[in-house]
């Protein structure tokens, strides 16, 4: 049985990772530790939350003594580091908890393995692990900067973060392979472009067009509308990143995508074209500072050494997840209860 410690497993990718490999794979058990801050939800976990297979624990991942815990009593051999503060929007107006979690709280859980995991815990010149072992470091294209109008991001691409976000993602991303470097602690870093499906919290852009075009509220696009995303059906990231579990080399990077880019304003157009809505509830806002351009994730590495390549297109997934959202009404009231509803004020109102 594999031991996996997932952390931030209540948010949105997490959430579906948990469902996707207590669902595909019989041998492992999971490990669930989330501070549930405002994007951890576990109504997104109801259907395993009895599984024997599957355990919640409320912690922070900066928690030495608590992730100290869980390895001992839960013989952790496998982490798999979802756990951050993940929006952009959010890190403009308060960065610093995003160096804290995403950065020393990567460090910490990175310390904390290497302890458990290494053969003499005491030897400094020690490069021995227990056999089995690994630290998958989930990063994103971002820390690659912005694309102009040709190319994509490769795992060789020079790392350029433009926002506190994707600052605090890089930071991390070297830490991880720092512990590698000088400890030979066994990890991988994948770094995915934008994900979309159920569950995702309605402050990124698709579950926020969909919500709003639901109230029938105006669509705010930021700036010209232009900047291109690379969307990935969160199913085929789940399913990229077991295959990292499972073949990647140590030590690596990989990069995934879903090949499907799409204007931000093409893909709102959609939305309300799906949701027989009228395009005059679209609304230009005042543009994110420092707002990248284009994103573009060149998926050659991970297909060509592990033999991953997404299964969804671009129509089916969005059709499917507009689906989802209108079928889960409840779920969406739940999280856009209370300080979402504050969050979005402070957020919109200033950018009319
Ligand atoms: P999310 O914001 O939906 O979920 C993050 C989860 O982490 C939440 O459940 C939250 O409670 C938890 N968390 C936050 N701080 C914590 C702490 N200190 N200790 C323990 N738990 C904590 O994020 P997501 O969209 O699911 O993203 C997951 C990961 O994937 C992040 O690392 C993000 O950078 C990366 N990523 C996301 C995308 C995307 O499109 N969503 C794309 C590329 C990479
Ligand atoms: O590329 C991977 C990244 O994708 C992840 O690392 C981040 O965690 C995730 O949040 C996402 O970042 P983005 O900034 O690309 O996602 P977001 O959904 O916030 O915005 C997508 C695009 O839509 C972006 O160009 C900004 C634009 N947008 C967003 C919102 C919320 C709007 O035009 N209006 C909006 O209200």
């Amino acid at each position: 049985m594999k031991n996996i410690l997932v952390t931030g497993g209540a948010g949105f990718i997490g959430s579906n990772f948990v469902k996707y490999m207590l669902n595909i794979d019989d041998n492992v058990s999971i490990i669930n530790v989330d501070l549930l801050t405002y994007a951890g939800n576990l109504q997104s976990l109801a259907e395993v939350a009895e599984n024997p297979r599957y355990r919640f624990v409320k912690g922070d991942i900066r928690d030495r003594e608590l992730i100290d815990n869980l390895f001992y009593k839960y013989h952790i051999d496998t982490v798999v580091n979802f756990a951050a503060e993940s929006h952009v929007d959010r890190s403009i107006t308060e960065p610093e908890i995003f160096l804290t979690t995403n950065i020393i709280g990567t460090q910490n859980l990175l310390d904390i393995a290497k302890r458990h995991w290494k053969v003499e815990p005491d030897n400094k010149y020690s490069r021995d692990y227990a056999a089995g072992i690994k630290f998958l470091q989930v990063s994103t294209d971002e820390v690659y900067g912005a694309l102009g109008q040709t190319g994509m991001f490769t795992e060789t691409t020079p790392l350029a973060p433009n926002s506190p976000y994707s600052a605090s993602k890089a930071g991390a991303d070297m830490v991880v392979r720092a512990y590698n470097e000088t400890f030979g602690l066994p990890v991988n870093i994948t770094r995915c472009s934008n994900n979309y499906g159920p569950y995702q919290f309605p402050e990124k852009l698709i579950p926020l067009m969909i919500n709003n075009c639901q109230q029938g509220k105006s669509l705010p696009v930021y700036g010209d509308g232009m900047q291109i995303r690379d969307w990935l059906h969160v199913s085929d990231h789940c399913s990229a990143i077991y295959r990292v579990l499972e073949k990647g080399q140590t030590g690596e990077v990989y990069n995934i995508g879903g090949n499907n880019e799409k204007a931000n304003i093409e893909i709102v157009k959609l939305i309300i074209q799906a949701m027989g809505k009228d395009e005059s509830l679209i609304s230009y806002v005042q543009d994110r500072p420092g707002h990248d351009r284009r994103y573009a994730i060149d998926n050659a590495k991970i297909t060509s050494e592990l033999g991953w390549s997404p299964s969804y297109t671009f129509e089916q997934g969005i059709a499917e997840t507009i689906e989802w959202y209108l079928k889960n009404g409840q779920w969406m009231e739940q999280v856009t209860s209370g300080s979402y509803l504050e969050y979005y004020d402070r957020m919109y109102a200033v950018r009319k």
